[in-house]
């Protein structure tokens, strides 16, 4: 499988742990209870699934990468951490509920992951997930193509996916999820400090930079910041244009 991007877990730990903390809304709407098995998809360096442990509940915690797993059981050594795609993983009528929070868009073949997320659930069992949904960080792709695109004739080709509502609910039901609830919002997003929005697009959009000679990705970065600044940097300084899809599912 191709990585979605190089992660660096000190950035995202540093720079932006606004990640999970905006996360723990969701785990409010999961609602862990004590003894349920809850699987916590791309888990990332693990701080919500320390959560749902806090809350009783027994939690593994699945990621992609191996940064990120390395990071996780560093950081909770008690907890159970899985390196794995999840599109390929094998749970059967394991848990109670699967949670994900700002990680499905990152998992391209988003067919087969809601498969293997209905067949890891037991009867009756939930979906609580959070992702990028249609319209997300509009302003900073559309930056990243018309830059690369001065530079490059063919862009590279994008590693997340942000759908709509009609798209992805249909998709959970053809799984075999029932959808509970669906709702897709606004949340522009602070990035911290002056160099917020270089940070972020380090961290999560580099891959595009990598598609040009070393010698021109920082040139290239200054002129995607540049034409960012107009719609992102305010007065309290730089916005990421999240949007964010919301999903309840059961397995019925
Ligand atoms: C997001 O959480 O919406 C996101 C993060 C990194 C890259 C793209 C989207």
């Amino acid at each position: 499988m191709v990585q979605a991007t190089n992660w660096d877990p000190e950035l995202y730990e540093a720079r932006h742990s606004f990640v999970w903390q905006f996360g723990q809304d969701l785990l409010d709407l999961l609602n862990p209870k004590p003894g349920e098995r809850v699987l916590d998809l791309g888990c990332g360096p693990g701080n919500l699934t320390q959560r749902i442990a806090d809350r009783g509940a027994h939690v593994v915690g699945l990621d992609s990468s191996a940064a990120m797993i390395g990071q996780a059981r560093q950081n909770y050594p008690r907890l159970q951490f899985v390196l794995g795609d999840a599109a390929a993983m094998k749970f059967d009528g394991e848990f109670d509920a699967v949670f994900s929070n700002a990680a499905l868009h990152w998992m391209l073949d988003a067919r087969a992951v809601a498969g293997a997320i209905g067949r890891a659930l037991k009867k009756n069992g939930r979906l609580v997930a959070e992702l990028g949904g249609k319209g997300n960080i509009e302003h900073i792709e559309r930056a990243l193509e018309s830059v690369l695109a001065r530079y490059i004739g063919e862009l590279p080709l994008r590693r997340t996916f942000f759908p709509s509502i009609g798209a992805y609910t249909a998709l959970l039901e053809e799984q075999g999820l029932e959808v509970r609830m669906a709702q897709l919002f606004d949340r522009p997003t602070k990035l911290e400090g002056e160099k917020g929005m270089e940070n972020w697009l380090r961290q999560f959009s580099w891959y595009y930079f990598e598609a040009l000679p070393n010698r021109e990705r920082e040139a290239a970065l200054r002129e995607v910041i540049e034409e960012l600044r107009p719609a992102l940097l305010g007065e309290g300084g730089w916005l990421a244009d999240y949007r964010r899809l919301r999903i309840v599912a059961a397995r019925v």
